[in-house]
């Protein structure tokens, strides 16, 4: 299968994304998590993405449609994207790439946009895994600490509540025309997305008939 997850930031891409991955076995491939460890290396690649992403702002399509088609070329697995395609023009080169293996889903997780500020501006992550928690949605099992690695959890310096404002604004303006661009074809998937973690990630396996 290949499943795209659409949202806005704070949404719970990557948290369904990660769920997803471990009951299927389908590779996750986030973006936003790779640009974080290019960060973490101090890459070329990181320092771009920092100058964009620490302003609220979309990295451009040219750097971010290479580095996701290259992952996503000679995937046997099954994939799910998370946080690509975010432009008309990602999505475009998306479908040019796959050509006859077209996406299967896109998943489009619909939430409020005062839940979606509570929600990032509440998340802790995973400094080795990425792993998101949230203090009182889903709070780690030791304060601090990650639940599957033990790494430390740190806030997110785009998380500050300016930036996320801008992330939002970004998103209505440039990645939100996607989800009619995937019902026009025929592939949205639309979720609830304001219930409980869990009961999400139930429903979104019953509707991929998994
Ligand atoms: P990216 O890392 O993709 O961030 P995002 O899309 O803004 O999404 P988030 O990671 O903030 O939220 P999420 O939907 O994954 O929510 P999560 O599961 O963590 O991108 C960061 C930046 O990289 C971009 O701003 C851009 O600069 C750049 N970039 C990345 N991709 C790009 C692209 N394709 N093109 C150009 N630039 C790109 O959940 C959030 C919180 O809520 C967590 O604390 C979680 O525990 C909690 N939570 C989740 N679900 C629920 C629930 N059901 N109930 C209660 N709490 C919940």
């Amino acid at each position: 299968m290949r499943i795209i997850l659409l949202g806005a930031p704070g949404s719970g891409k990557g948290t369904q994304a990660e769920r997803l991955a471990e009951i299927t076995g389908m590779t996750h491939i986030s973006s936003g998590d790779i640009f974080r460890q290019a960060e973490k290396e101090g890459s070329e690649l990181g320092k771009l993405a920092k100058s964009y992403m620490e302003k609220g702002l979309l990295v451009p399509d040219e750097v971010v449609t290479k580095m996701v088609l290259d992952r996503i070329a000679g995937n046997e697995r099954g994939f799910i994207l998370d946080g690509f395609p975010r432009t008309i023009e990602q999505a475009e080169s998306l479908d040019k790439a796959l050509r006859e293996d077209d996406i299967d889903k896109a998943v489009y997780i619909k939430v409020s946009q005062d839940e979606l500020l509570r929600r990032l501006s509440g998340r802790w992550i995973c400094r080795q895994c990425e792993k998101p928690y949230h203090l009182t949605t889903s709070p780690p099992k030791v304060a601090g600490r990650c639940d599957v690695c033990g790494g430390q959890l740190y806030q997110r310096p785009d998380d500050t509540t300016e930036t996320a404002e801008k992330r939002l604004k970004v998103y209505f303006e440039q990645t939100a025309p996607l989800v009619d661009y995937y019902r026009k074809k025929g592939r949205l998937l639309e979720m609830d997305g304001e219930r409980q973690i869990e009961e999400v990630s139930k429903d979104l396996l019953s509707k991929l008939r998994w």
